[in-house]
């Protein structure tokens, strides 16, 4: 694909409500790639990629006045990522392996395993799960049409999962199925601390069980993980919104209280009195608050099935000694949910007011409604991993390397090379120093990359066929022969 292209490709903000999406791209702004950037060797000629005419400022390739694309883009100004989108540098990047290793091996434990599906899917996908009138669809949506097919960067895992789950017939293949991913999510949120434009989840999903034994434990087992991270101040929130009948029955009694006070409400809860009430009782809107504290509660219209499940559920973590607290008014920002809700919070470290770590609950209709079998009931979760991060202290769990060679000389670059190789070879992992330079700089960086040993080879060891060997750690260094080295090596590391 070419760069340019994606560069310049509109990453529209689907809106349902307000204009057809591909009217409205294709009709005010597409341009043919040829047009966009001439240069182009690609052989997509005929792509269309619908953008957004974005505006530069003054004094940029703009002035030209040349047409199309190309002409719009500062080329005098270095390019920065894109709002809300950020780069996880090398540095960080431990933490991150940490993060991941510890969350495959905590679910593996459960039966789960790992599914990868696209990051982009059809549009409809969403608009039929997360549902229209809630945020996601409504205005965080990254969509684009291509070859006349609507087109979404994915928001959130469970539907691609759920689509997945049907096209291949899991249901058949087995009675339950457990799935775990990980992976980017863009939403086209305001930024702030814990909250970006593209941010990571890790996500459990659960077909085929319908419950509450199942809720019990996956709750169970994200409070064991984060308290595993140490993450402080944990509050686990339940709900549940009953199944389809009852969801139909709260929001009839939920409009019913408040279209009296519609006057009084925000205009985004006004809006949503017709597309969406549910929601309203998740708005933060300083007008909302106070009909949000007097609204009924859902838990007073559930019907009995919905009610003993619920029960067993509070049950079920009462006897694993789960903490949790029961919130009438949790509801989430996707549609699909059907009984059992779950929001888990933190405080501390570096997590500032995005401080809801990860939320789940049932989803027992969607599987029908995106046309898998009927009555497979669901239910699963996702985190946010960087709010995990800012959350938790917990430190990267390997070094860049275990050992760094350090030569002096040509010669000694040269043998280097091999030694590295050798130890490589070994399991052991090793930076070789290959720009050279005195050695107290190359100290310096052997402390700075984490290794616990360095070898240190002159052409006086070359010629004495020995490796110097410095234990940084303990500042105490011999010399080893080299037949010898990398038993010598194990041996200090083990
Ligand atoms: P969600 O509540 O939208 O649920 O997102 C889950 C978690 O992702 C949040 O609790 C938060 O930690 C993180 N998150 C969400 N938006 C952002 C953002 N803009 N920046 C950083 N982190 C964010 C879902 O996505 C559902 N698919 C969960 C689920 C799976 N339900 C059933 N299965």
């Amino acid at each position: 694909m070419n760069t340019l292209a994606v560069m310049c490709m509109a990453l529209t903000r689907h809106s349902p409500s307000r204009t057809p999406l591909a009217r409205t791209s294709a009709a005010t702004c597409s341009v043919t790639l040829t047009n966009a950037r001439r240069v182009g060797t690609s052989n997509h000629s005929s792509l269309r990629w619908d953008f957004i005419p974005r505006t530069y400022p003054r004094g940029s390739a703009g002035k030209t006045g040349r047409s199309g694309v190309e002409a719009r883009l500062p080329v005098s100004r270095a390019l920065s990522a894109v709002k809300g989108m950020n780069d996880i540098l090398p540095e960080e990047i431990g933490r991150w392996h940490a993060f991941e290793g510890r969350f495959r091996a905590a679910v593996e434990l459960f039966g789960y395993s790992e599914i990868r599906v696209p990051i982009i899917e059809a549009t409809p996908l969403y608009v039929r799960s997360v549902g229209e009138g809630t945020d996601i669809v409504d205005k965080e949506m990254y969509s684009f049409v291509f070859h006349d097919e609507p087109l979404t960067v994915r928001p959130e895992g469970t539907a691609g999962v759920v689509r997945a789950y049907v096209e291949h017939q899991l249901a058949a293949k087995e009675p339950t199925s457990r799935v775990y991913y990980l992976g980017p999510m863009f939403r086209g949120e305001r930024p702030a601390r814990g909250r970006y434009r593209q941010f990571y989840q890790a996500g459990c999903e659960v077909f085929g069980d319908a419950g509450p034994g199942v809720d019990a434990e996956m709750i169970d087992m994200l409070v064991r993980f984060f308290a595993s991270l140490s993450i402080d101040g944990l509050e686990v929130l339940v709900n549940s919104l009953g199944g389809k009948g009852t969801k139909a029955a709260y929001r009839e009694r939920l409009v019913a209280y408040l279209r009296p006070m519609q006057a009084e409400l925000s205009e985004d809860s006004r809006r949503r009195l017709e597309t969406n009430p549910l929601r309203i009782l998740d708005s933060k809107h300083e007008r909302d608050q106070a009909a949000i504290a007097g609204a009924p509660s859902v838990l007073d219209c559930i019907d009995d099935d919905d009610k003993r499940h619920f029960d067993r559920l509070l049950e079920l973590m009462t006897k694993l000694g789960t903490p949790f607290r029961v919130e009438p008014r949790l509801v989430r920002g996707l549609d699909y949910y059907a009984r059992t809700l779950f929001e888990i919070k933190g405080r501390g470290g570096d997590l500032g007011a995005q401080n809801t770590l990860c939320g789940g609950g049932r989803y027992d209709g969607l599987v029908e409604e995106l046309g898998g079998t009927p009555g497979i009931p669901s239910i699963g979760f996702a985190l946010g991993i960087e709010r995990i991060l800012l959350a938790s202290t917990f430190g990267a769990d390997q070094a860049t390397a275990s050992v760094f060679v350090a030569p002096l000389g040509e010669r000694a670059g040269a043998e280097a090379l091999v030694l590295g190789r050798e130890l490589r070879e070994a399991g052991i992992k090793t930076l070789v120093e290959t720009r050279g330079g005195s050695l107290k700089a190359m100290l310096r960086r052997a402390n700075a990359v984490g290794a616990r040993l360095a070898l240190v080879v002159g052409d006086g060891e070359l010629d004495r066929g020995v490796v110097q060997l410095k234990d940084l750690a303990a500042h105490a260094q011999a010399d080893v022969t080299r037949d010898s080295l990398v038993a010598a090596v194990r041996e200090k590391l083990a």
